[in-house]
C-alpha cells in the first residue's frame, strides 16, 4: 500500500516520507479499512514537529487520527456484516503508530463509526477531531437547550462545529472571530450574534446581547487569552469548556473572580474523553449527517503524496475549514 510516515520529528518537508508498506492484517476486535480520505489537524502537525508526544519511542509513525473509507476485512470477534460498511475513523494515531495517511489502516472496530450515505468521505475526515471536540465542549455539562453559549473562534475548525451543535440543541449562540472575513465565516455556522474580538468591546457587547444576564457557557479556543473575559461575562454557575490555550500555554487564572461565581472549568481533550461521550458523539454525528444538517467546510485538499504540503497549510493557519488528504 502507499503510505506516508516519519521516523523522527522535524519539519514536514524533511521528515515525511511517501512510499510502499505492507498492508496490515486485522487482529482480534479490529477492522481493516481501505481509506479514501485522511483529515489533518493541528495535533497531527504538532506531533510530527515534536511539540507533542507522537506515540513512538522507536520506529515509524503514519500520521493523522481522522479519516474515512470502507471496511474491507474484519478480525476475530468482529461481525462479517461490517465488511463493505462506509466508516469514519478516529483516534487512529493516538498512542499508536498507525495513522490514516495510508491506503489501509487496521484499528479497533470501536474506532470505525458508520458514515451515512448522505456524507462523502471528505466530510467523514472532519468527524473525529473537529466535530467530536466541538460536541464534547457543547454537551459535557448537560443539555444546552435554552442556554446562551459564547463560542470563541467560531470561524475555526472546532468552533464552527461547536456553534452548530449548540444551535441544533436549542441554545442561543454568540460567536467571536478576528476579522470581518472571519466574522462572515462564523455567521455561516448559524451563530445568531457574531462579534469581532479584535475590534468590539466584548464585555459591553455581550452584556447588551444578554440584557445584562451574561452567558451560561463558553466554548473556548484560547483559554489563557480569554479567561479574564470569561470571568466577566459568565453567569454565576457558568462553565468554560476549553480545548486549547496555544497562545498562552501556562495561563494565570483570576481565581477569586471565578470562585465567587462558582464557575466550572471543563478542560477537554478529545482523545481521552469518556467512552460514553464518544458513543454519544458518534450517535449525534450519525444523525446529523443523515439529516444533512451540518455545514461543512473543506478549505484545502491534497493528494497523499503531498501530505507535507497539507501539514504546511495547517501550520500556516488562517484556513476557512478542514484540510483533507485524498487517497486513491
Ligand atoms: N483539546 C482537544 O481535544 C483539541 C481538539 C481539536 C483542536 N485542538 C486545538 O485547538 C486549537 C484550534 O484548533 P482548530 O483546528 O479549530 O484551529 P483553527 O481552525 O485554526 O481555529 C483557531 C481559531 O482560534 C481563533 N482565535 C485565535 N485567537 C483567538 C482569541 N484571542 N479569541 C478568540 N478566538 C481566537 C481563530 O479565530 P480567527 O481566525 O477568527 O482570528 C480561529 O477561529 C489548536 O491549538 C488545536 O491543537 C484541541
Amino acid at each position: 500500500m502507499k503510505a506516508v510516515w516519519f521516523n523522527q520529528c522535524g519539519d514536514a518537508a524533511e521528515v515525511l516520507q511517501y512510499g510502499d508498506m505492507e498492508v496490515p492484517e486485522p487482529g482480534p476486535g479490529e477492522v481493516l479499512v481501505r481509506l479514501r480520505t485522511s483529515g489533518v489537524n493541528p495535533s497531527d502537525v504538532k506531533k510530527r514537529a515534536g511539540l507533542q508526544p507522537a506515540g513512538f519511542e522507536d520506529g515509524f509513525v503514519i500520521p493523522h487520527s481522522d479519516g474515512a473509507g470502507v471496511i474491507e476485512a474484519v478480525g476475530m470477534g468482529v461481525p462479517e456484516e461490517k465488511i463493505g460498511a462506509r466508516v469514519w475513523v478516529y483516534q487512529a494515531q493516538y498512542q499508536r503508530h498507525w495513522g490514516t495517511a495510508a491506503q489501509y489502516i487496521v484499528l479497533p472496530a470501536l474506532r470505525a463509526a458508520r458514515l451515512p450515505d448522505q456524507a462523502n468521505f471528505e466530510v467523514g475526515a472532519c468527524a473525529g477531531i473537529p466535530m467530536m471536540t466541538a460536541h464534547r465542549c457543547v454537551f459535557a455539562d448537560g443539555a444546552p437547550k435554552g442556554k446562551t453559549i459564547l463560542v470563541t473562534g467560531a470561524s475555526g475548525r472546532v468552533g464552527f462545529y461547536a456553534v452548530q451543535w449548540a444551535r441544533r440543541a436549542g441554545a442561543t449562540v454568540i460567536g467571536t472571530a478576528g476579522s470581518e472575513a472571519r466574522c462572515e465565516q462564523a455567521r455561516q455556522s448559524g451563530a445568531e450574534h457574531v462579534l469581532n474580538y479584535q475590534q468590539d468591546d466584548l464585555v459591553d457587547a455581550i452584556e447588551e446581547i444578554t440584557h445584562g444576564q451574561g452567558v451560561d457557557r463558553i466554548v473556548d479556543v484560547e483559554f489563557g487569552l480569554n479567561i479574564e473575559l470569561s470571568s466577566q461575562v459568565l453567569k454565576t454557575g457558568g462553565v468554560v469548556a476549553s480545548y486549547s490555550s496555544s497562545k498562552n500555554m501556562n495561563p494565570e487564572i483570576p481565581f477569586y473572580s471565578l470562585m465567587f461565581k462558582n464557575i466550572t472549568l471543563e478542560l477537554v481533550l478529545v482523545y481521552n474523553m469518556p467512552d460514553s461521550a464518544k458513543m454519544q458523539a458518534e450517535q449525534d454525528i450519525y444523525q446529523a449527517l443523515t439529516e444533512d444538517a451540518l455545514v461543512h467546510r473543506i478549505a484545502k485538499k491534497f493528494p497523499l503524496a503531498q501530505t507535507a504540503k497539507a501539514h504546511a497549510a495547517i501550520e500556516h493557519g488562517g484556513l476557512d475549514g478542514c484540510v483533507v488528504v485524498e487517497i486513491d
